[in-house]
């Protein structure tokens, strides 16, 4: 049943319409860190333009053997990748307004079109309780609605355009350390880097007819656990499919999975690579215990092993993480029944 939760969900709720609404707005001015543009969305708008035809040698949507070496290094590795630009891969995807929880979900989207099966990540921060608006409203409004000293006011994309031109990570980085008349944080220190993006794109975009919001998710996301203030994020790849990209070491037989655990820091979300993970999985009868090898990406690292799931049970798969100088094991529990 998990097959195509995350196709099927960023397929179905939104109309084509709202489409192009997302085309010409960067993200809702309602609450910009809250309501986040669905995978296939981003992809539409942004990725597409190469990642469709295959342009400069991006891995083609759909094309399995391009994407399942490239998924089995996790989402956190992929994302930062696709954050930082690898090769002929701008950094964002080319687009700075595009935040980073969008590119992962895009990723989770072209993966999911490619062989993958992976759920797209929910919106990072269980803190976004407090809401861009409320940010701006509490903080920025202060100086940035009247524009004192020179402050670009809200919703005048005439002075924030330039700006936004540097990437949003350079303005979130400005934003942090602060500069002339700009103070640190906007005088608002416990406010995160995720916060301060928020709040830059409510202000970038305030005026803009709202995006219609994606009705709330439901269920928890099966393949993403927050667990002692680290996200989890599982994901499976088929093992055929990395047979057919030529991945070395594949075992043979039916049901193997390629099983991917990526880590990142809730609050900060960078992605956390110090970690040893060991995974057992069981269906109640059998049980396969294994250390996950670390897979090494440019900037990130995540862990992968394989992993049979073949007898159509229920799997619960308990992943235990140890990070150095801690004592005790992170512990997170996934269930996983083959589709
Ligand atoms: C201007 C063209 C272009 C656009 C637009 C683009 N990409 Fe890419 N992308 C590439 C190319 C080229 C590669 C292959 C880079 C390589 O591995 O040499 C790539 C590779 C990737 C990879 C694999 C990275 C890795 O570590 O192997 C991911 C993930 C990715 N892109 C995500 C995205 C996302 C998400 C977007 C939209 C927000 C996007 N791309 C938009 C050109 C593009
Ligand atoms: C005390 C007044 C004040 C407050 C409060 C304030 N700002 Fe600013 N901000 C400024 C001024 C003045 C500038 C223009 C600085 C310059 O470029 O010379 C500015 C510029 C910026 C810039 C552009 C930086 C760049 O490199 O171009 C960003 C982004 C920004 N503010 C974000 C925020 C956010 C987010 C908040 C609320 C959390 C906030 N500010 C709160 C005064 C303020």
């Amino acid at each position: 049943m998990l097959t195509q939760v995350g196709a099927v969900r960023a397929g179905a709720l939104l109309p084509a319409i709202a489409l192009f609404a997302v085309l010409s707005t960067v993200s809702t001015a309602a609450d910009a860190q809250r309501v986040q543009r669905l995978g296939k969305e981003v992809v539409d708008a942004v990725c597409g333009g190469c990642h469709v035809p295959g342009k400069d040698g991006a891995p083609r949507i759909g094309d399995t053997a391009a994407w399942a070496p490239r998924a089995s290094q996790g989402l956190t590795a992929l994302t930062s990748n696709a954050i930082t630009g690898i090769r002929k891969m701008p950094a964002h995807g080319g687009s700075p307004g595009v935040s980073d929880i969008e590119i992962q979900r895009a990723i989770v989207y072209m993966v999911n079109q490619s062989g993958g099966n992976w759920v797209e990540p929910l919106s990072a921060s269980p803190a976004a309780a407090r809401t861009s608006e409320a940010i701006v409203q509490a903080q920025c409004a202060k100086c940035h609605q009247p524009g004192k000293d020179g402050a670009p006011k809200i919703g005048d994309r005439a002075a924030w355009t330039p700006r936004m031109g540097k990437g949003l990570d350079r303005l979130v980085a400005s934003a942090v350390h602060g500069h002339g008349g700009m103070p640190s944080r906007g005088a608002m220190p416990d406010l995160s880097r995720e916060d301060i993006r928020g709040a830059i794109l409510y202000m970038f975009n305030y005026g803009l007819p709202p995006v219609p919001t994606p009705p709330p998710v439901a269920a928890a996301d099966p393949h993403h656990k927050v667990v002692d203030g680290m996200d989890v994020y599982l994901g499976m790849m088929r093992a055929d499919a990395l047979r057919a990209a030529q991945a070395r070491d594949v075992p043979r037989g039916k049901g193997y999975y390629h099983l991917n655990i990526s880590l990142a820091d809730n609050k900060t979300q960078t992605p956390v690579g110090d970690a040893q993970v060991t995974v057992r999985v069981s269906d109640g009868m059998s049980t396969q215990t294994k250390a996950l090898n670390p897979v090494a990406a440019n900037n990130a690292v995540s862990w992968g092993n394989y992993f049979r799931f073949a007898s159509g049970n229920v799997y619960n798969i308990r992943t235990e993480i140890k990070r150095p100088g801690a004592t005790d094991a992170v512990v997170a529990n996934f269930e996983y029944r083959e589709p």
